[in-house]
């Protein structure tokens, strides 16, 4: 078999001696500054290897879910740090890099410096363009809802292709997330990227993803972005998937809960972290926010722990606080949704018991700074 010109040319030790290089320069802009000698060293050593690469005076760098295309040719070697690296510029929402012949160490250290930023990459380096992923928000009059319905659909998809004995796809996930980040940077009225639910058996993907996006929102307005802001919308997304492991009947009941089956409901906090902790790749805040949603600021609420004095990380809180709004917001068959007023009037009732005042405070100033109160 002849392979492909490209292919032949790809020397896979130097690919992985660079993804090497560059994550090794990210870690140290990110613990020191860019200005640390390191990061132009190992910048210039970088520029080095990518002489091999060229291709007509061009490298083409393609991030495909969670594998690399170089000069249109598939990598398939695989290292933690090549990994990393892909997990980074993913969440960066880079889809593309092309490199040009010429780059200098100093250019190099500009472009990493960037991805560790949470600022976006800029548009003026000479020899180095990136490529964003979500074309699909450029276009104009694109309605956001048509966006999150198409949202909801991937979860559905993504949520029933797990189960307990088979894996998550979270690269798909994380896909979905930076679509939510990038909506509200288009809408800033929350409310309005929310979904409703159109039935009972839509209401698990519907009110995951709303949890998702108002637990951005949230945390957006503390002024949160890049990387933690990304793992807060993973977690949203996440924190109600041990209701896998419950059974149908219960979660699908109509009534009310009966004492053995509100036993077995409260228990999905525990699943959803059990399962999520054996999936590589997952960031632990996502498990913690898993275990964590329905316990309360005061310490009351399940699952019952003997960490006597820890507090419910604040990721959790926030996330507590989505879910309560969210769920009062939406229409079930045994109530009628309440209006944003009315859920803003029973989110002060329980501050200080069920949620953090200082978040109550900053959520319910973020409603009123898009008129939504
Ligand atoms: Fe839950
Ligand atoms: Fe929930």
């Amino acid at each position: 078999m002849t392979l492909p010109k490209n292919e032949a040319a790809i020397d896979t030790e130097k690919v992985l001696e660079l993804a090497s290089h560059i994550m090794t320069a990210l870690s140290n802009c990110s613990l020191y500054s860019q200005e640390h000698p390191a990061v132009l060293y190992l910048a210039g050593k970088a520029v080095r290897l990518l002489d091999d690469l060229y291709s007509d005076d061009t490298i083409i760098l393609i991030v495909l879910g969670d594998s690399l295309i170089i000069n249109n040719v598939p990598f398939s070697e695989k290292s933690i740090h090549l990994n990393n690296l892909i997990k980074k510029l993913r969440r960066k929402g880079i889809e593309k890099i092309v490199i040009k012949k010429g780059i200098t160490p100093e250019e190099m250290k500009t472009f990493i410096s960037e991805i560790v930023s949470s600022e976006k990459i800029s548009s003026a380096h000479q020899h180095i363009s990136t490529g964003i992923v979500d074309v699909r928000l450029k276009a104009e009059g694109e309605n956001v809802l048509a966006i999150m319905d198409e949202n909801i659909a991937r979860v559905k998809e993504i949520h029933q292709g797990a189960s307990r004995f088979k894996t998550l796809d979270t690269v798909g996930l994380e896909d979905v997330v930076i679509s939510f980040i990038s909506t509200l940077k288009r809408e800033a009225n929350v409310l309005r990227v929310l979904s409703p639910v159109k039935s009972y058996s839509e209401y698990t993907y519907a009110h995951t993803t709303n949890v998702s996006v108002l637990s951005i929102f949230q945390a957006e307005s503390l002024g949160l972005k890049g990387e933690i802001l990304h793992e807060v919308g993973l977690a949203g997304l996440l924190h109600d998937i041990g209701k896998i492991y419950i059974s149908k009947e219960v979660l699908e009941k109509q009534g009310k809960l009966d004492s053995s089956e509100w036993t077995e409901m409260k228990k999905h906090p525990v699943y959803g972290a059990m399962y999520l902790s054996t999936l590589a790749d997952m960031p632990a805040l996502a498990v913690i926010v898993a275990f964590e949603h329905h316990m309360k600021f005061d310490g009351t609420g399940y699952p019952e722990t003997r960490r006597r004095g820890k507090k419910q990380h604040i990721i959790s809180q926030i996330v507590a606080l989505s879910d309560f709004f969210d769920a009062l917001r939406t229409e079930r068959t045994y109530r009628k949704a309440l209006d944003v007023p009315v859920i803003a009037g029973l989110i002060k009732e329980a501050t200080g018991k069920d949620f953090n005042p200082l978040l109550t405070e900053n959520f319910i100033l973020a409603l009123k700074k898009i008129k939504a109160l």
